[in-house]
């Protein structure tokens, strides 16, 4: 062998794959088991057959190996949580999780992208894990976006455009040259709608996908990195007023995604991103800078770096709005 074990998996974590939790019962004592998984994959049509690998290794491999039905959930972009909870080795996995019992009495976690509920049809041996292969039986399925894994990181998949969406892009931009006559589109104001509505409009598409509003999802990305700010600093970021903020901040702090506390004898209300809050949109920051890396292909480093301090001047020449 010309690799070790090290090489081996990062190599194979090149191959971006989705998320699973699997869940199924132990037949005795009727303890609930769910590991995360993303060695999931589709084998046949017809009879419609997938496959999971387990490693021996883990304290769930024997039930998965004997268990006689599982069932396979996709996680959604905004389900990380899930995915580190049932990554957790042993213990209680479904305390703090949302869930039902189906008629074979294994766990169905609410809200995934898509259930798959599973009868056991073979277990190979496949080195230090075992392959299991499931018959599915039913499935449920959401239109939500699915949790991406790739290189040790997770993600969220993002449409690329194909080559013809780049020449049809660039037929309209020809059209659009020749065409041109409005004064409009010199001013630097229509440019900068147009621009901010063109980003804008997919990225928030995406937050509302991961199930944020656009509030949430403010106020998130400006704790991001368990930031603390004052309510008045909160509310300039996220161009949202104080007393709407405050309901915000409610709903998100209730969900452990956010922390209020005071300071000394200070009246004011400091806000904190918790770990958790920070977890939940690292995959829209990165999403938003791959949209960013995207939109100015082929513009040079130092013109970005000169746009974004054009952008800074504008703001330092105007006024702040509420
Ligand atoms: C994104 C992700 C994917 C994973 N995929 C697998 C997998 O396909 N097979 C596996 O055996 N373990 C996988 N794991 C590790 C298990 O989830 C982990 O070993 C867990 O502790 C097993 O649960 P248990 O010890 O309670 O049985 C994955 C972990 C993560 C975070």
């Amino acid at each position: 062998m010309t690799f070790d074990a090290r090489e081996f998996r990062e190599a194979l974590g090149a191959f971006a794959t989705g998320v699973t939790v699997i869940t199924t019962r132990e037949g005795e004592t009727d303890e609930l088991i769910g590991m995360t998984a993303s060695s999931f994959n589709s084998v046949s049509i017809d009879p419609p057959l997938i496959l999971w690998s387990v490693t021996k290794d883990a304290y769930s491999s024997t039930v998965f190996e004997t268990a006689a039905f599982f069932n396979v959930h996709i996680l959604t972009s905004s389900q990380i949580h899930l995915s580190n909870k049932f990554a957790e080795a042993g213990g209680d996995k479904f305390s703090s999780v949302e869930y039902t019992l189906d008629e074979n009495g294994i766990p169905k976690i609410a809200n995934v992208a898509v259930r798959l509920d599973c009868r056991q049809w073979a277990v190979y041996d496949g080195g230090d894990h075992s392959i299991i292969v499931g018959e599915v039986m039913s499935l449920a399925r959401t239109k939500a976006d699915g949790l991406v894994f790739s290189n040790g990181s997770y993600a969220s998949a993002y449409p690329l455009p194909t080559p013809s969406d780049n020449k049809a892009a660039s037929k309209a931009s020809n059209e659009n040259q020749a065409t041109r006559f409005s004064p409009l589109e010199d001013l630097l104001l229509y440019n900068l709608s147009r621009s901010y509505r063109q980003l804008s409009v997919p990225f928030h598409a995406a937050v509302r996908t991961s199930g944020l509003s656009i509030p949430e999802w403010r106020v998130l990305a400006s704790l991001h990195g368990k930031a603390t700010h004052t309510l008045e600093k909160l509310a300039s970021q996220t161009f949202i007023e104080q007393f709407a903020l405050v309901d915000t901040l409610a709903a998100l702090r209730d969900n452990g995604l956010c922390e209020f506390t005071q300071e000394g004898k200070q009246p004011e209300w400091l806000v904190t991103g918790t770990q958790s809050g920070h977890e939940r949109v690292q995959h829209l920051f990165d999403l938003g800078a791959a949209m960013e890396k995207e939109a100015l292909a082929g513009a040079g480093e130092e013109s970005v770096v000169e746009l974004t301090q054009l952008l800074r001047q504008i703001t330092d020449n105007t006024k702040p709005v509420a």
